[in-house]
C-alpha cells in the first residue's frame, strides 16, 4: 500500500537540499563525454502543481522553493536551481515545481540515459506522460530496488543512482543501506545519492554508524535542517548521503545553503551539517 504523494511536500527544503545536489553532481558527471545513466529508484510524479489542494494543504514549498523566488541575487549553484525552476514558470509567478527525473534529464545530455522508477498507480502514468519523446529516459512501473540493481553496472560504467524513498516504513532505513551494499558491490565506481529524513535523531544515528559498518568507501553527508529541535514532531531536517562524491560537492553544497540560511532563515535555527562517514 503507497500512501505517500510527493503533491504534498515538492519544492519543501528538502527537495530544495536534493535537487542541488542532483544538479551539481549531474553537471559534474558531464564534464567528461562519456555517456551517464541516471537511476531514480522512487521517482515520483516528475512534476507538481504547487496552486493544488495538495500543496496548498501543507504549503511545505513556503520553506523551500519560494524563499529564494524573490531574493535579488544568489550563490551560482542557488541561482542555476532558481532558472532552471523558472523555466517551468514563465509568467514569473511560482505555480509548477519539477521533481528530480525532471532535473535529471534536463542537466544530462544527448548521449546519456534515464531510468525511472515508480510504483504508484497514479503518479507513474504522470511521470511516463512528461518524458514522452525524450529517447533517453525508460519509465518502469517498478519497484526501484529490484530494477536498479537489475541496471547496474552500466556499460559505460558512468552512474549517478538517486535512492529517495517516503521512509513510511521504519524498516526503509536498514532496507536502503542492504541496497546501498548489493549495488556497491556490483557497480564501486558510480555515484549514488540517497536522501533521507530528520525526524527521529536515534534512527538517523542508526543509519550513520550501519553505513560505516558497510566498508564502503568515499562517503559525505550533507544536511539542512529547520531546527534542531528533536522534541517537536514532524520531519524537522533532511540530508543526502553522497557516495563517491565529486570532489568539489562539500564545498559547493555549503557555500550555497551556508549562504541562504544566512539571507533567507537567518534567525530561524535553520542549520548546515556535513560529515565524512568514511573516506578513501
Ligand atoms: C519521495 S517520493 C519521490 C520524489 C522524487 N524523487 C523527487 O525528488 O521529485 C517517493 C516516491 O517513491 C514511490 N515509491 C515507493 N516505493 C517505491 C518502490 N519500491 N519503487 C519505486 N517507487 C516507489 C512513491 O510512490 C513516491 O512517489
Amino acid at each position: 500500500m503507497l500512501s505517500y504523494r510527493h503533491a504534498y511536500h515538492a519544492g519543501n527544503f528538502a527537495d530544495l537540499l536534493k535537487h542541488i545536489t542532483l544538479i551539481a553532481i549531474a553537471q559534474h558527471l558531464g564534464k567528461k563525454a562519456g555517456a551517464v545513466q541516471y537511476i531514480d529508484t522512487h521517482a515520483g510524479a516528475g512534476c507538481y502543481n504547487l496552486t493544488d489542494e495538495k500543496a496548498l494543504k501543507t504549503g511545505e514549498f513556503a520553506e523551500g522553493i519560494a524563499k529564494l523566488w524573490a531574493l535579488p541575487q544568489l550563490p551560482p549553484l542557488l541561482a542555476d536551481y532558481r532558472a532552471q525552476v523558472a523555466t517551468l514558470n514563465p509568467k514569473g509567478s511560482l505555480t509548477r515545481y519539477p521533481g528530480s527525473p525532471w532535473f535529471a534529464a534536463n542537466n544530462l545530455r544527448e548521449q546519456d540515459t534515464l531510468a525511472l522508477c515508480e510504483l504508484h498507480n497514479t503518479d507513474f502514468p504522470l511521470l511516463k506522460a512528461q518524458f514522452k519523446g525524450d529517447r533517453r529516459v525508460r519509465c518502469f512501473h517498478a519497484d526501484g530496488y529490484q530494477q536498479s540493481l537489475a541496471m547496474v553496472p552500466p556499460a559505460s560504467k558512468r552512474g549517478l543512482i538517486v535512492i529517495d524513498p517516503s521512509y513510511e516504513v521504519k524498516t526503509e532505513y536498514q532496507k536502503v543501506v542492504n541496497h546501498l551494499q548489493a549495488l556497491y558491490k556490483r557497480f564501486a565506481t558510480g555515484i549514488y545519492a540517497l536522501w533521507y529524513p530528520v525526524v527521529d535523531a536515534g534512527r538517523l544515528q542508526q543509519l550513520e554508524y550501519n553505513l560505516k559498518q558497510t566498508g564502503i568507501k568515499r562517503i559525505q553527508l550533507f544536511e539542512f535542517g529547520l531546527h534542531r529541535n528533536h522534541e517537536m514532531p514532524g520531519m524537522h531536517g533532511a540530508g543526502m548521503i553522497v557516495i563517491n562524491p565529486p570532489w568539489t560537492l562539500k564545498q559547493q553544497l555549503g557555500e550555497n545553503i551556508n549562504w541562504l540560511i544566512e539571507h533567507a532563515y537567518a534567525g530561524t535555527g535553520a542549520y548546515w551539517r556535513t560529515v565524512d562517514i568514511a573516506g578513501e
